[in-house]
């Protein structure tokens, strides 16, 4: 079967989906995107994602190229059309097409929308899960906004593609003070030794993941808690878990950090909870 893809009012064969030499995503990357993931062809959490589309935007002062319930349709259409049970919808907002110029376009043109959708193989995340991954730490050089969830992610590519080398899954981003930031495309988590859950508070120098937010307040609910907080990669590398969340693979342990076990090199109890508890507070549309 042919994959679908939405491009700015048109649903096309992928061959066929493309967008402007002289758009601003491929340009200058002034753009903004989302992740949501596909469950028994439903989406799951889309009002926080949509919610977090519109501040992203907002903050970079790209308008709404439509409302947040016609941009609701438009994913579920591309899901269906491209019948995803299981998998992930993709969905990125451009300040538009113009002539090469590094300040604003004319006010009227128009954001680019592009919205594509994807299987993803479930039994091969349950098994990575399962097993838990390692990750390598690299200098966090991004700029201080991580927080809008932007289309320009070179450090998070080159820290990826560093840990693939270094025969890991996955990087953490490390502050200059030693603090764990997040991990290339996910939030991160840690078990102290003592049993304190932790992960780093959300301000302009991490994102605030949507799979966070609601393990949170899944956590809270359950009346279990949470410290939401700086904590360096000293302590985590002695913690009894670590775990990384984010709307593609919900929670997966981290079982080693650089060159150092974490707990007792399997997943954790607490991790494996959470991502089995998670759906029974996640929103399915
Ligand atoms: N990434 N931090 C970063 C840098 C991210 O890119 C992501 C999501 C997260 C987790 O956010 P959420 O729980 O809302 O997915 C944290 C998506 C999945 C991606 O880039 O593919």
């Amino acid at each position: 079967m042919s994959r679908i893809a939405y491009v700015n009012g048109r649903y096309l064969p992928f061959a066929d989906a493309k967008v402007h030499v002289e758009d601003r995503g491929y340009q200058f990357g002034d753009g903004v995107y989302e992740v949501c993931e596909v469950r028994a062809g439903r989406l799951i959490d889309e009002r926080r994602h949509l919610e977090r589309l519109k501040r992203s935007l907002g903050e970079l002062r790209i308008r709404m190229p439509m409302s947040t319930r016609a941009l609701g349709i438009v994913m579920r259409d591309v899901v269906a059309r491209n019948r995803i049970g299981y998998g992930i919808v993709y969905l990125q907002i451009t300040r538009g097409v113009a002539r090469r110029d590094h300040a604003f376009p004319p006010p009227q043109t128009r954001p680019s929308v592009v919205v594509t959708a994807r299987a993803l193989n479930k039994a091969r995340n349950e098994a990575l899960a399962e097993q838990g991954i390692s990750v390598v730490t690299v200098p966090d050089n991004r700029w201080g906004r991580v927080d809008i969830k932007t289309i320009g992610l070179l450090p998070n590519v080159l820290a990826r593609q560093t840990a693939l080398e270094r025969g890991s899954r996955d990087a953490w981003f490390i502050d200059a003070r030693g603090i764990v930031m997040e991990a290339s495309s996910a939030n991160v988590w840690i078990v102290t030794s003592t049993g304190t859950l932790i992960t780093r508070h959300a301000d302009n120098a991490i994102l605030r993941g949507i799979t966070r937010t609601v393990l949170i307040d899944a956590i809270k609910a359950e009346g279990l808690t949470v410290e939401e907080r700086a904590f360096t990669l000293e302590e985590a590398y002695g913690a009894r878990e670590a775990f990384i969340t984010s709307a593609s693979q919900i929670v997966v342990p981290v079982v080693r950090v650089d060159d150092r076990i974490i707990g007792d090199g399997k997943p954790g109890r607490v991790a494996l909870a959470l991502r089995r508890a998670y759906h029974r507070y996640a929103e399915a549309g």
